[in-house]
């Protein structure tokens, strides 16, 4: 408290776009049945496998992915069955909180990690085919290995996202570090992190078709380059634009599709994790449908 009302003011307004932050990080979700706020919109025996592909640098793929649902969804051979085990929550989950989540920590990457890309990040970063340019603060290309084996999409950069350039470091990106770190034993640039679309939507709303489509042959060169085996789709958004048509995330997930030269496995997006912690358990599950698919044919 102040004597100062103008100083009040400012500090309720300070605290209240703190609160609103913290809101719109936990609240880009669209799943099925839940209304959308103010916009849109999981030991390991997991081999070391990740960041040793050779990249295949320009390689093109098709445009639209031949996308089925696998046949076999055997139980992982050698995962635990308890998902407490590993999958460890994030200390706080900012969407009642007013405190900013604690940033994710650097990569340690080297310089030249974005070569094989041939320059498509600076494309990205210049690029103004939709209106979403005209309100960004940075393009959020993504971040990690370019020969990762494992892929997250998530669905568009968000407030913290937009202000530093990098791809999941608010709430859900210290949630989806945990997934990967803790659950999956991986290191955060061992994989690959990207979204749908490079450019943050106002108010965290959900992409819009237009700007999915002026964004997507992005998404494709980037996917061409990592050549993935594995790719999570992070909620509805992100599975729609890597499945096409398909039903809600509720519905989808514990399935394994076919596209862009990799497995898709869709699962909750970590903001909803946040929000409904019982999702844990399912998130568990398909990460240990990733480590299974990892690891190859059993
Ligand atoms: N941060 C991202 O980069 N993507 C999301 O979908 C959510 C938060």
């Amino acid at each position: 408290m102040t004597d100062d009302p103008r100083e009040e003011v400012c500090r309720l307004v300070r605290r209240a776009r703190m609160l609103a932050a913290a809101e719109r990080e936990a609240g880009v979700i669209d799943l099925a049945g839940t209304p959308a706020p103010a916009g849109p919109a999981a030991e390991s025996g997991v081999p070391a496998v990740v960041g040793t592909t050779v990249a295949h640098a320009t390689v093109p793929r098709p445009a639209t992915p031949r996308v089925t649902p696998s046949q076999s969804q055997r139980p992982a051979a050698t995962a635990p069955s308890s998902p407490t085990a590993t999958y460890v929550p994030p200390r706080e989950t900012s969407a009642t909180s007013a405190a900013p989540a604690a940033p994710v920590r650097s990569l340690d990457l080297p310089n030249d990690v974005l070569a094989p890309f041939g320059g498509l990040d600076a494309e990205v970063a210049a690029c103004r085919k939709c209106r979403l340019c005209e309100l960004r603060t940075r393009t959020v290309f993504g971040e990690g290995s370019p020969t990762a084996r494992l892929v997250f999409c998530g669905e568009a950069p968000g407030f913290d996202e937009d202000r530093t350039g990098r791809p999941f470091v608010g709430a859900s990106g210290e949630l989806l570090t945990a997934m990967i770190e803790k659950g999956l034993k991986l290191r955060r640039e061992d994989v690959f992190i990207l979204n749908t679309i490079k450019c943050r939507p106002p108010e965290n709303r959900a992409p819009l078709a237009d700007e999915l489509l002026a964004c997507r042959p992005f998404l494709e060169r980037q996917l061409a380059v990592i050549r993935p085996t594995v790719i999570v789709a992070l909620g509805n958004p992100a599975s729609r634009a890597l499945l096409g048509s398909v039903p809600g995330i509720k519905t989808i997930r514990g399935q394994v599709f076919d596209g862009f030269g990799a497995k898709i496995v869709p699962t909750f997006h970590p903001a909803y994790v946040l929000r409904e912690p019982t999702s844990k358990r399912d998130v568990w599950t398909d990460l240990q449908t990733v480590m299974r698919l990892l690891a190859g044919p059993v």
